[in-house]
């Protein structure tokens, strides 16, 4: 069997896959993070080796009898795990979502030139999300530690380091520091130079299918497997997860509904990221590229709806999701011309702004709690629109969306995306795995069991379908167009 580990954020997956593709067993440990203060997010990567050993010894403990073949990893992307040159870790790191260093993003992009000068180094801008920012951070305000700072990982490239002992990443998470040109799969060195950090700082990157080192008696001890497995490269998570849900041909796209919203897909080759609204990053299939929008506001806002709008007043009790969405169901597509624009947390794609706000447009006394609710829902999959306008230069045209996140249990949710995007919306058996079936897929082509990616992307089945039906199709593609013109509308009132 392939062993796939997934170092997330909330905590960590292991997962089994035989060579035919099916999940023979999985186990997951949660963890948690600290926020220090406001904006700040971080982790002891010790969480992590602690989250992966009890996940594999559970998924081992499952599954009985196995001979693992090879292990392929995947983790939040962005993150910052600052080691001395003994590798030592010197501070918890810093992750994909701690908003510190806005103001070292600003620097960093004006090293490179501005905005242009970004995207002509590593066709992204420099998020406040992304690793190279952090670097800077710690440069500026913590300089004793930043003295001692020789080493930077990514969080699975660190889990990497105590299984195999070989200090490595690979081009889908190298892509997420905002340091590697994406056009060439190569570190950056003239932006890396610019900005003034040393390029000795960063591990060397690989295509992500190939395997990086082994199993040492040190990762052997710490995780009771026997030493000597491959481990692949794997990927960053967002990434791998296109694989993992069977999206890497032309004209698949997969959204994602968690906390925040996720469009994206593969490409043939790196197209321009016009004004940087977009993420485009090296595939883990090595000659592929991946695209993504990240909408901050998807099932958050469906959570915050919950919460704040159907509470029963005195008792407090919330009601289950599904009776908001079987009262949403009730509502006529459209939501009687009721609209949401759900940017509750500030938004990053297709707008690129913290200060976006969210609104209800066109209420009217009928409306009724179920209207809204629903407006709630179609507001989320009218941002996925958005962010697919985007993309469709690029020459993306999806003839099937892949569903995943939590909000792909919602038949509703999933025919409302069916009728958006006018094409069948599928639910595959990998996407509801996550990241780890992802990491395990890649592994596996790196000793052979797939000859690529691709083929390893058809191991995934699928479980639900969703038609597009005609008429509301029509009240939908009315109703974006309304939408889409609603944040430039109302921008100036976002105070
Ligand atoms: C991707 C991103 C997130 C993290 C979370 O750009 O910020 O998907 O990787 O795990």
């Amino acid at each position: 069997v392939i062993l796939g580990i997934d170092i997330g954020t909330s905590g960590c997956k292991a997962l089994l896959l035989d060579p035919q593709g099916r999940v023979i067993a999985a186990d997951t440990a949660t963890y948690g993070l600290s926020q220090p203060r406001p904006g700040w997010t971080e982790q002891d990567p010790e969480l992590w080796i602690e989250g992966a050993r009890a996940a594999v010894a559970g998924a081992l403990a499952k599954a009985g009898a196995v001979e693992i073949l090879a292990v392929g990893l995947s983790g939040q992307m962005h993150g910052l795990t600052p080691l001395d040159a003994d590798m030592n870790v010197l501070r918890p790191a810093l992750l994909w979502n701690d908003q510190r260093n806005a103001a070292e993003c600003a620097e960093i992009t004006e090293a490179a030139g501005g905005l242009e000068g970004m995207l002509a180094a590593v066709n992204n801008r420099m998020l406040i999300g992304y690793t190279g920012g952090k670097i800077v951070w710690m440069q500026r305000h913590e300089p004793e530690l930043f003295a001692r700072l020789r080493h930077v990982l990514n969080p699975k490239d660190y889990l990497r380091f105590r299984l195999t002992g070989e200090r490595a990443t690979e081009v889908s998470d190298a892509s997420g520091t905002g340091l590697f040109d994406v056009r060439t799969r190569r570190w950056a060195d003239d932006l890396i130079g610019r900005i003034g950090i040393d390029a000795r700082l960063l591990p060397p990157a690989h295509e992500s299918h190939v395997i990086t080192g082994r199993i040492d008696a040190r990762g052997a001890a710490l995780f009771g497997l026997p030493a000597g497995i491959p481990v692949a490269g794997g990927g960053g998570d967002s990434v791998i997860q296109t694989i993992g849900s069977g999206v890497i041909a032309p004209g698949e796209l997969q959204t994602t509904i968690g906390t925040a919203g996720i469009l994206a897909a593969a490409l043939d080759a790196p197209q321009p990221n016009p004004d940087g609204r977009l993420q485009v990053f090296c595939n883990v299939a090595p000659d592929k590229w991946h695209c993504m929008g990240v909408s901050m506001n998807a099932g958050g806002a469906m959570g915050w709806f919950r919460q704040v709008m159907t509470a029963g007043f005195g008792t407090g009790a919330l009601p289950a999701f599904d009776e908001i969405v079987a009262e949403a169901a009730a509502s006529p597509a459209g939501a009687r011309g009721l609209l949401f624009l759900p940017y509750l947390n500030g938004e990053r794609c297709p707008h690129p702004d913290p200060q976006a706000r969210g609104a209800f447009v066109g209420l009217t006394a009928r409306h009724t709690r179920g209207d809204v609710a629903r407006s709630v829902m179609e507001g989320v999959v009218h941002a996925f629109v958005d962010m697919y306008a985007l993309m469709r230069p690029m020459g993306i045209a999806g003839t099937i969306v892949k569903a995943s996140g939590g909000g792909a249990r919602s038949p509703l949710w999933r025919q409302m995306q069916a009728d958006m995007f006018g094409c069948d919306v599928v639910t595959t058996e990998g996407a509801a795995e996550g990241a780890a079936f992802g990491a395990a897929l890649v592994a596996g082509v790196g000793i052979g069991i797939w000859p690529d990616a691709g083929t390893a992307a058809a191991t995934c089945r699928d479980l639900t379908r969703e038609h597009p039906t005609a008429d509301a199709g029509r009240i939908y593609a009315r109703a974006n167009d309304i939408y889409r013109g609603l944040y430039s509308a109302l921008r100036e009132s976002f105070v």
